[in-house]
């Protein structure tokens, strides 16, 4: 099939790229002609584990097209992907960049006289964004050609996005009418026996996508608010308490005698808390649209209350440890939000150091994936890059751990100190082993 994608960004590169190399043919359009230059050039603009070399392979193949021009793109194909951005203003979802690429794209209809266009909304959106924002836009202008409009949103975990488009278990079909189902149901025929098709109308779809990131994100402040109780009484640990609760039979199964976890319970694990584009974003969006709807939703707003204590959290353990950290020199190891990514959005790290600036300490900052500085934007002045284990850990008080990278797993006691002043780290994540410590080195949060 002929798409065009509109927004080269993290969602529509990667869906632009595995529907190309699912033979279509794919044309993409970004307002940043930067961006589509790069991707001329075989650049992934962004960190992303397998995709650089699809994008190489489907670019030299011509099966993904990088497009300056709109026209060109409603020209040359039956629909399109919208993947642009749906950030927050004041606590609030952002449609900006909807609303002018859905009139842009209108504009390209008529200019082509394309007749029953399809529109498949890929981009985060709050329930009713279709009926009352879109779907009168398309109506206005669009009723002589004809058109279709669908929701499909994306379940792409960042670091594993690939795998995640490759192997979905949904696709998630809400569409006008049936004519427009159809259509979305060709572009995801390779995944027809292997996945389940939800097919809905435009309102569950959009609803779906916020409920998927406002249960895994509930769970990870619950285990934090379990760790929040652990912590006040002597000897237990919040670890262990939770992972009795994943081995209940109704989490985890068993078939033939053999154990079956499912992956949820890696958002079981007390920590930092969590971060990105897409969790404290979408959790705000939904709870904003029930505000405006006099829906109380004292659970959501729960989930961002407790998780926007947890940098703080690490710094009060640090103090507790140090007593206090006024000229203390402070080691942060990991400051993309997540491991296998490059995306520092929402990161628990940045929101700490901000807050141990005012502090008065010392930082360096360390993570693998960050090779220049210049990816650090972001990050106030006052932090001193290293770009090694050793650098930043040298002449420090004490290192917190705030992305599971597979690098810091390497780390002991005997590591420690080599290099630090003060061998103590404090695990933000759970997941350094502590047999590989000496006891009283390594700190997890909840623990009395
Ligand atoms: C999330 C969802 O998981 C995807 O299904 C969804 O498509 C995507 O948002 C989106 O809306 O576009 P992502 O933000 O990449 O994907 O990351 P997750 O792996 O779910 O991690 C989110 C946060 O939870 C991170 O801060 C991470 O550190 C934390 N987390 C993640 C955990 O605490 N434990 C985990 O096991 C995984």
């Amino acid at each position: 099939m002929r798409l065009g994608i509109i927004g080269a960004g993290y969602v529509g590169l990667t869906t632009g790229i595995c529907l190309a190399s699912l033979e279509h043919e794919v044309y993409i359009f970004d307002m940043n002609k930067d961006k589509i230059e790069k991707i001329k050039d075989k650049k992934l603009p962004f960190y992303e584990k397998g995709l650089q070399e699809i994008l190489e392979n489907v670019i030299s193949s011509r099966d993904l097209i990088p497009e300056n021009n709109l026209d060109n793109l409603v020209k040359q194909t039956d629909g399109c992907f919208i993947c642009v951005g749906t950030p927050t203003k004041n606590n609030s979802i952002d449609l900006t960049q909807i609303t002018s690429s859905i009139k842009s794209i209108v504009e390209s209809i008529k200019q082509n006289s394309k007749k029953d266009y399809k529109i498949i909304i890929r981009s985060t959106i709050v329930p009713n964004t279709s009926k009352n924002v879109i779907l009168p836009i398309l109506e206005q202008s669009l009723s002589d050609l004809g058109f279709g409009l669908a929701v499909v949103p994306e379940f792409l975990r960042e670091g594993s996005a690939l795998d995640d488009f490759m192997n979905p278990d949904k696709i998630v079909i809400g569409s006008m009418n049936h004519e427009t189902e159809s259509f979305v149901k060709e572009v995801f025929d390779h995944f027809q026996n292997e996945c389940e098709f939800i097919e809905t109308n435009l309102e569950s779809s959009e609803l779906i996508k916020y409920t998927n990131n406002a249960f895994f994100s509930m769970l990870i402040s619950f285990s934090n608010e379990i760790a929040n109780v652990s912590e006040t009484i002597s000897g237990v640990d919040p670890y262990q308490v939770l992972k009795a609760l994943v081995s209940d039979k109704r989490i985890t199964t068993k078939i033939d005698n053999k154990k079956i976890t499912p992956s949820l319970d890696s958002y079981l694990i007390p920590g930092c808390g969590f971060g990105g584009s897409c969790f404290p974003k979408d959790v705000q969006a939904l709870l904003d649209y029930a505000n405006n709807n006099n829906i109380s939703t004292p659970l959501l707003k729960a989930i961002l209350e407790i998780n926007s204590e947890r940098p703080n959290k690490m710094i009060l353990l640090a103090e507790s440890i140090l007593g206090t950290l006024k000229n203390k020199k402070i080691s942060i190891l990991g400051l993309t939000f997540k491991p296998d990514t490059d995306d520092l959005r929402s990161s628990p790290a940045l929101d700490a150091i901000r807050l141990l600036i005012k502090k008065d300490v010392k930082i360096s900052v360390f993570d693998p994936i960050i090779k220049s500085k210049i990816k650090l934007k972001e990050l106030p002045e006052q932090c001193n890059v290293c770009f090694s284990i050793e650098d930043v850990l040298t002449d420090s008080d004490i290192a917190l751990v705030f992305t599971k990278w597979k690098e810091f797993k390497l780390l002991n006691s005997d590591f420690l100190k080599k290099f630090m002043k003060n061998p103590v780290i404090i695990d933000g994540r759970g997941f350094l082993n502590s047999e590989k410590f000496d006891p009283g080195s390594l700190f997890r949060i909840g623990r009395s």
